[in-house]
C-alpha cells in the first residue's frame, strides 16, 4: 500500500484515485504524520502531496524524516519536491511569478518514472511531455545524488530523481487530467519503483468486507438511516449482503425528495433485496417546522435537526417493540473516504462555511450507538463500483447527487407543500428528456454528460398567455453542471432543441408554472445549488 502525506493542496484526493485506479490500495495522512506513524505504516511507498504554501512561508510543513530514512520509494510533487529538496540539502527559490497552466517538459536521461511516456518529439528529436504546472516556487539546487530529468526554460529542474535510492519529484500535477499521461507516470511510481501489488479489486472487495462486518457485528443488531442516495444504499446493500435481517433501515420520507422517490427507495431495498425497511412519512412535521422559514442556513439547520429527531423516535420505537433482545446496537452509516479526509484531514484549517451541509455528526454518540462505516475507506468511483458488483441497477448507483436537504434547498425561500409537488413533477420532466436524449457526438445520454441536473422553484410569478387567456404562474431555472469534482463547476451547454422541449413540456404539463429558464452561471462565483 501506498501512503500518501498531505501537505493541504487541493487535488490531494486525486492523487489517491489515480493511484487506486490503478489497483493499488493507498491512504492519505496529514503531512505532519510522527515518523513513527510513518515508520509502522507498512507503506511499499510515499507520495508527498503539493500545497498552497511556499516552502518560504514562516510556518512551513515538512515531511517527516523518517519518510526518507526508511529506504522506501518516495515521490514528490510540486511543493512536495520543494520540500524534498529542501530537506535533503538543495536549494528553492521563491519565483517572481506564478507558473500556471499547460507546460511541455522535455524529458531528460532515462529514468523509471517516464519510461515510454511522451507526447510529442521537438526538432532535434528529444521526447516531450505535456503537464500542468501550478507553482509560484522553484527547486533551483539539486540535493546530493539527485540529476534532472525533465526541464524547461521556465523551470529548468521540473523533475529530479535519485535513482540509487528510489526518491523521485516533479514540478508538475501528474494526479490531474490536463497531465495527459498523469495516470501513467504515477502507474510507472506505485507499479513500478514500488512494486505494490495491484491487488485493490471492487469485486473481491466485497467478500472481503462481508466478512469484516460479521466479524464486527457479530449477533448484535443495526440500523441504518437509507435516503435513496447512493452511499446509504451501497451501504445498506453491502451490509444486508453480511447479516440480513440483523439489519433494520429506517427511510425518512421528508417530503422533499424526488418524485416517486419514496416508492423507488421502497421497491428496491423491501422488494427485492427483501431488507427489513421501516418507511415513515415525516412530510407533515417537517413541513410544520419549516412554515414561515426563508433563511436558507436556518431551512438547512432545521431540516438536519429534524431528521435527527424522527430518526431517534424511530430507533428508539425500534426498541420497544423488542425486536432481538436488546434492539440495535450498531448505527450503520455511509460515509466515504472524501468524509473521512474532510473531517479529519489537515485540509481546509481555515476554510468558511458556504453552506452548512446536513448530516447526522453526532447521532451515534446521542443514541449510544456503535459506528459501523462499511465505505469509509472508499472513493465514490469505487463506492458506484461496489454498488454495481452488488447487484443495484446502474441507473440508482450512476444518479446525480442530491443534497441532504433536498428540494427544501432548492424552492427559494420558504418551502411550501404545493411549491414541492410543482417543482417534484417539473424536475422529473427535465431529468426524463436528459436522459432520453442522445447526443451524437459522443454516443451519450445528456444525464452522463452531466454531472448534475436539477430543476428550482422560484416563488415569483410572472405573466403569461396560454389558449386566449392570460396567466400569472410561477418560474422554474434549470440548472445542469459539468465538473470532476463539485467544487468547480461549468454549466452545461445542453443542446437548444432539448432545452426547448423541457420548456414546453414543464410549462404544458405542470399547471401553475409558465415561464422556464437556464441557468448560465458557473462556480465559482454561484455554487452549484441556489441556496
Ligand atoms: P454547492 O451548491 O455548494 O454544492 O456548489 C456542491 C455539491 O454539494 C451538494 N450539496 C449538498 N449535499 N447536503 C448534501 O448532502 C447538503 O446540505 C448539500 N448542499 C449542497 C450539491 O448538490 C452539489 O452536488
Amino acid at each position: 500500500k501506498i501512503l500518501i502525506l498531505d501537505f493541504g493542496s487541493q487535488v490531494t484526493q486525486l492523487i489517491a484515485r489515480r493511484v487506486r485506479e490503478a489497483h493499488v490500495y493507498c491512504e492519505i495522512h496529514p503531512c505532519d504524520v510522527s515518523d513513527a506513524f510513518v515508520q509502522s505504516f507498512g507503506a511499499d511507498g510515499i507520495i508527498l502531496s503539493g500545497s498552497h504554501a511556499s516552502v518560504y512561508e514562516a510556518e512551513t510543513d515538512k515531511a517527516p524524516q523518517a519518510v526518507f530514512e526508511l529506504g522506501v520509494p518516495v515521490m514528490g510533487i510540486c511543493y512536495g519536491m520543494q520540500t524534498m529538496a529542501q530537506q535533503l540539502g538543495g536549494k528553492v527559490e521563491a519565483g517572481t511569478k506564478r507558473e500556471f497552466g499547460y507546460a511541455q517538459v522535455r524529458a531528460r536521461g532515462h529514468s523509471a518514472l517516464f519510461r515510454d511516456i511522451q507526447d510529442a518529439t521537438n526538432a532535434e528529436g528529444h521526447g516531450l511531455i505535456d503537464v500542468w504546472m501550478s507553482h509560484g516556487d522553484k527547486v533551483t539546487e539539486l540535493p546530493a545524488g539527485f540529476k534532472v530529468i525533465a526541464s524547461n526554460d521556465t523551470t529548468p529542474i521540473a523533475a529530479m530523481a535519485d535513482e540509487a535510492r528510489r526518491f523521485y519529484a516533479v514540478q508538475f500535477h501528474p494526479e490531474v487530467t490536463h497531465t495527459k499521461q498523469g495516470q501513467a507516470m504515477l502507474e510507472r511510481f506505485v507499479l513500478d519503483i514500488c512494486a505494490a501489488k495491484p491487488d485493490w479489486i471492487m469485486g473481491d472487495y466485497i467478500s472481503e468486507a462481508v466478512a469484516k462486518i460479521k466479524a464486527q457485528v457479530g449477533d448484535e443488531e443495526v440500523i441504518l438511516g437509507l435516503s435513496g442516495g447512493v452511499d446509504s444504499s451501497v451501504a445498506a446493500a453491502l451490509i444486508h449482503r453480511a447479516i440480513g435481517d440483523q439489519l433494520t433501515c429506517v427511510f425518512v420520507d421528508h417530503g422533499l425528495l424526488r418524485l416517486n422517490e419514496g416508492d423507488m427507495v421502497m421497491d428496491m431495498f423491501a422488494g427485492r433485496l427483501h431488507a427489513n425497511v421501516i418507511r415513515v412519512d415525516a412530510t407533515e412535521q417537517f413541513m410544520g417546522k419549516l412554515a414561515g422559514v426563508s433563511d436558507p442556513e436556518a431551512k438547512r439547520k432545521i431540516i438536519g435537526a429534524e431528521f435527527v429527531e424522527v430518526f431517534k423516535a424511530e430507533a428508539a420505537k425500534l426498541k420497544a417493540s423488542g425486536k432481538g433482545h436488546q434492539g440495535a446496537t450498531f448505527l450503520a452509516q455511509g460515509t466515504i473516504y472524501p468524509d473521512v479526509i474532510e473531517s479529519g484531514g489537515a485540509k481546509s484549517k481555515k476554510a468558511v462555511t458556504i453552506k452548512s451541509h446536513h448530516n447526522v455528526g453526532g447521532l451515534p454518540e446521542q443514541l449510544g450507538l456503535k459506528l459501523l462505516e462499511p465505505l469509509r475507506d472508499l472513493f465514490k468511483d469505487e463506492v458506484r463500483e461496489l454498488g454495481v458488483a452488488l447487484g443495484l441497477p446502474r441507473d440508482m448507483v450512476y444518479r446525480h447527487p442530491f443534497p441532504g436537504p433536498g428540494l427544501g434547498v432548492r424552492i427559494l425561500g420558504e418551502v411550501k407543500r404545493d411549491f414541492a409537488l410543482l417543482l417534484q413533477r417539473a424536475d422529473a420532466i427535465f431529468i426524463e428528456e436528459l436522459r432520453n436524449t442522445v447526443d451524437e457526438k459522443t454516443g451519450k445520454t445528456w444525464y452522463d454528460l452531466t454531472s448534475q441536473a436539477f430543476t428550482v422553484f422560484l416563488p415569483v410569478k410572472s405573466v403569461g398567455v396560454m389558449g386566449d387567456g392570460r396567466t400569472y404562474d410561477y418560474v422554474v431555472a434549470l440548472r445542469a453542471v459539468v465538473t470532476s469534482d463539485f467544487m468547480t463547476a461549468h454549466w452545461a451547454e445542453l443542446p437548444y432543441s432539448l432545452l426547448g422541449k423541457v420548456s414546453n413540456r414543464i410549462i404544458n404539463e405542470v399547471r401553475g408554472i409558465n415561464r422556464v429558464v437556464y441557468d448560465i452561471s458557473g462556480k465559482p462565483p454561484a455554487t452549484i445549488e441556489w441556496e
